[in-house]
């Protein structure tokens, strides 16, 4: 199958099933929340984790700043346990960080840093960026690995609605996603569309490609 054709197919699967899946914090880009009032919690909050703009500086902890708005909504509404039901995503520090909040309130949360301007990383092992760079932009056909750019986007900026930005992401906090991935600790990606990917990688495939990621722009 050509790149495109898997990508498109990825892509109409993702979207059936997504809309099943996500409930209330559907893939819509309306209704939109008010990023003024998002930004009282961000910064006396979020900011400890995530920086006051969503710039984070630690290894761990994504950066949120320029990130899709139906992503960031999708993500704090499956980091909600609600109603003696688990977390579809679960993260203790966040399941207790979120749960204060309704789904308005998220929204304006998701409006303001997705309003913010993500600061550019680099790529820091010299070593791996053509080994990371190939990863990203070619995949690896022998392996049925598709290219990360045919649904991050070339520069990484991700495509809304669906497709997260993960150019300038923290590279140990985008690696361990990738590994939570794997092993299915993280299983909130809809059709198992990265599930799928990340079973198909090496630890040293997916210390490299992060490490590329983080310096894309
Ligand atoms: C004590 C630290 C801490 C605080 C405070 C915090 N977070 Fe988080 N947040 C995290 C960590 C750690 C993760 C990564 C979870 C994982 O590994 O799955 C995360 C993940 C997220 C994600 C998913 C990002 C992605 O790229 O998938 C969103 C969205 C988010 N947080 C929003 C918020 C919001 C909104 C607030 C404020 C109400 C907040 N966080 C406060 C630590 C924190
Ligand atoms: C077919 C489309 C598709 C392809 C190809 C793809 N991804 Fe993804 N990726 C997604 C979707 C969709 C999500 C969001 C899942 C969710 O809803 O939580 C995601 C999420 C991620 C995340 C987590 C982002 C965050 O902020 O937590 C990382 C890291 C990631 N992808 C890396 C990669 C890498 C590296 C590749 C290439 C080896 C790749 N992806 C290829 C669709 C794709």
């Amino acid at each position: 199958m050509s790149r495109f054709l898997f990508a498109l197919f990825f892509a109409v699967v993702t979207c059936g099933a997504h809309a099943a899946d996500t409930g209330k914090a559907s893939a819509h880009k309306t209704p939109m929340g008010d990023p003024a009032r998002g930004k009282e919690i961000a910064t006396t909050v979020c900011a400890a984790c995530h920086g006051a703009d969503g710039n984070s500086t630690m290894a761990l902890n994504p950066s949120l700043a320029g990130q899709g708005y139906d992503y960031l909504l999708k993500q704090m509404t499956n980091l909600k346990a609600a109603e003696g039901q688990p977390a579809l995503r679960e993260n203790a520090v966040m399941a207790g960080m979120i749960a204060p909040y309704d789904l308005g309130q998220m929204r304006d949360l998701a409006a303001y840093f997705a309003s913010q301007t993500p600061k550019p990383g680099a790529a820091t092992n010299e070593a791996t960026i053509q080994m990371g760079q190939a990863l990203y932009r070619r995949g690896d056909m022998k392996k049925g690995l598709p290219a990360c750019a045919s649904c991050h986007g070339p520069t990484g900026a991700g495509i809304p609605a669906q497709y997260p930005r993960i150019s300038g992401q923290r590279t140990d906090y985008a690696e361990a996603q990738l590994k939570a991935f794997r092993d299915g600790t993280r299983a909130n990606d809809a059709a198992k569309v990265m599930r799928t990917i990340a079973l198909k990688m090496t630890d040293a495939e997916i210390r490299a490609v992060t490490d590329y990621m983080a310096g894309l722009h």
